[in-house]
């Protein structure tokens, strides 16, 4: 049989080709996954690069998928910030786990479209199976309902659809806000994610309605600043409708007092929105159940297992007590997406946004029966040990200082010599240096944010195949970037 290097006559590539170039595929991803520590965890790309080196114009003919794939090796991987390696510990680590990556594979094969029971069974009921597996490892009880969307969010901005939908004298799906029953008003910590802002944009309540409300000294939010701010509003004639409270913040993973803040919630009559996007998993623990405590009086839950559940990007799990509330915002049923089982399955359509819909239970689903619960306790309680070792180390050493608590596995410092250690200025400065060479360095991947503003360094465990070793080397480019950055300063 001849070669074929391009599409078969007028249909697709062959299945010979196809076998091929996927053994070939697997293979390099094999050996991707083995061999990562030979990349820099950070690209070293400047702005342009890849642009520079493709066409301009699109491929008239064919090409062959050997040429597409040097090309993808030789182009664009040097332009990867290889976010499966172990020493990335930038912004919240994450993994694309074995299980996982077949079942993208799979997804992508059987290519379904899970908006409907009737245009994939399997996809449905495999999502409802595999979200109350979830359900119950998390400690949630059994009055969650389950949706995967793509993102935390787009799950938080159906929160606030949800939430909008249940204020009394209001019509938001007819009428939009018309003004008429008064401004809506949300509130979340100063620590919530900006996520929760850009919903707010989204769904028309407007930034100015979104009150920050001021948190402890352990970033946690302040629930009588919160019912202070909820009195206030509805004095001056807002109308409060939801609060978004986090377990695990994105700066520094402090975790908002939920039995609290959900009290306020009850007594005013507000929706309550956990933010658990980063640290949800954790509550998979026995030792660690607190973090969801009270919880199971909120109306809704975002976890997601593609931060540090080990799926590839995206997985996010929307779970909540009154989807009810979330197919009348929603539901919207033209004659072609009609059948004859609307009554007695879930048409997961009905509840959000999106028709169509990606298989993603299939990877969640491989990766729960792969590791087991068991297995994924063992990971996450490692990591959580390790970043509690970490947090040893940097209380007893004098030339660095923990900026907040490590209630996971999230480390937030920043290096403090004694010479320096009255000047803000100088700190920020050396800090923001210290940064970029660790980083320049290749081996490990750290970022930062600011906490009471001062710069503050973010090194966050959550890739599974990160070992002891790669937090020991981190630590050594640490100590041996300051060493260099006094020396270069003479301190
Ligand atoms: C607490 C929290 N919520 C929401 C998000 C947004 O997540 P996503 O990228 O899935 O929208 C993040 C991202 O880091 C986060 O830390």
């Amino acid at each position: 049989m001849k070669d074929k290097t391009g599409p078969s006559d007028l249909g697709d590539m062959s299945t010979e080709e196809f076998r091929r170039h996927g053994h070939e595929i697997i293979d390099w991803i094999a050996d991707y996954l083995g061999e990562m520590e030979r990349f820099p965890v950070l690209s070293r790309n400047q702005p342009g690069d890849l642009k520079r080196e493709l066409p301009r114009t699109p491929p008239l003919d064919g090409e062959s998928m050997p040429a597409i794939l040097a090309d993808f090796r030789d182009l664009i991987i040097p332009g990867i910030t290889h976010w499966n390696h172990p020493a990335f510990f930038s912004y919240f680590s994450i993994t694309g786990s074995g299980p996982g990556i077949l079942g993208e594979l799979l997804c992508s094969a059987l290519n379904v479209n899970a908006m409907l029971w009737k245009t994939s069974p399997a996809a449905t009921e495999l999502e409802e199976v595999t979200l109350d597996w979830l359900r119950q490892m998390l400690g949630l009880p059994d009055s969650f309902w389950g949706i995967i969307y793509d993102t935390a969010s787009v799950s938080t901005l159906h929160a606030l659809v949800a939430a909008r939908e249940c204020v009394a004298g209001l019509s938001p799906r007819q009428k939009g806000l018309d003004g008429k029953g008064g401004r809506l008003a949300l509130y979340q910590s100063e620590h919530a994610h900006s996520s929760v802002e850009k919903a707010a944009i989204t769904v028309g309540i407007g930034q100015e309605a979104v009150r920050k409300i001021a948190s402890d000294a352990a970033f946690r939010m302040d629930p009588k600043a919160l019912e202070s701010a909820i009195q206030k509003d509805i004095s001056a004639g807002w109308r409060p409708f939801c609060v978004v409270a986090t377990v695990g913040t994105t700066s520094t993973t402090s975790v908002d007092p939920l039995p609290e803040i959900a009290a306020v919630c009850r007594k005013y009559h507000l929706w309550l929105h956990v933010d658990a996007a980063y640290a949800g998993p954790a509550a998979i623990l026995p030792e660690m159940k607190w973090v969801l405590e009270g919880a199971d009086q909120a109306d809704s839950i975002v976890t997601n297992p593609h931060k540090w559940l080990f799926t590839p990007i995206d997985l996010s799990v929307f779970y909540c007590q009154r989807p009810d509330v979330l197919r009348r915002a929603f539901s919207l049923v033209p004659e072609y997406l009609k059948t004859n089982v609307d009554d007695t399955v879930t048409n997961y359509m009905d509840y959000g946004i999106q028709l169509g819909r990606r298989f993603r239970a299939l990877k969640l689903w491989m990766i729960l029966r792969y590791f087991g619960q068991k297995g994924i306790e063992a990971r996450i309680r490692r990591q959580i040990g390790w970043a509690q070792e970490l947090a040893e180390w940097l209380d007893s050493d004098p030339e660095f200082e923990r900026m907040a608590p490590t209630p996971f596995s999230t480390l937030c410092f920043r290096a403090k010599p004694k010479a320096l250690a009255a000047d803000e200025k100088a700190l920020e400065q050396l800090n923001g240096e210290l940064l970029e060479r660790v980083n320049d360095s290749g081996e490990a991947f750290l970022s930062h944010t600011k906490l009471n503003d001062r710069f503050t360094l973010r090194l966050a465990i959550g890739n599974i195949k990160t070992e002891r070793r790669h937090l020991d080397r981190a630590v050594e480019i640490l100590r041996q970037a300051l060493a260099e950055l006094k020396e270069e300063r003479g301190i």
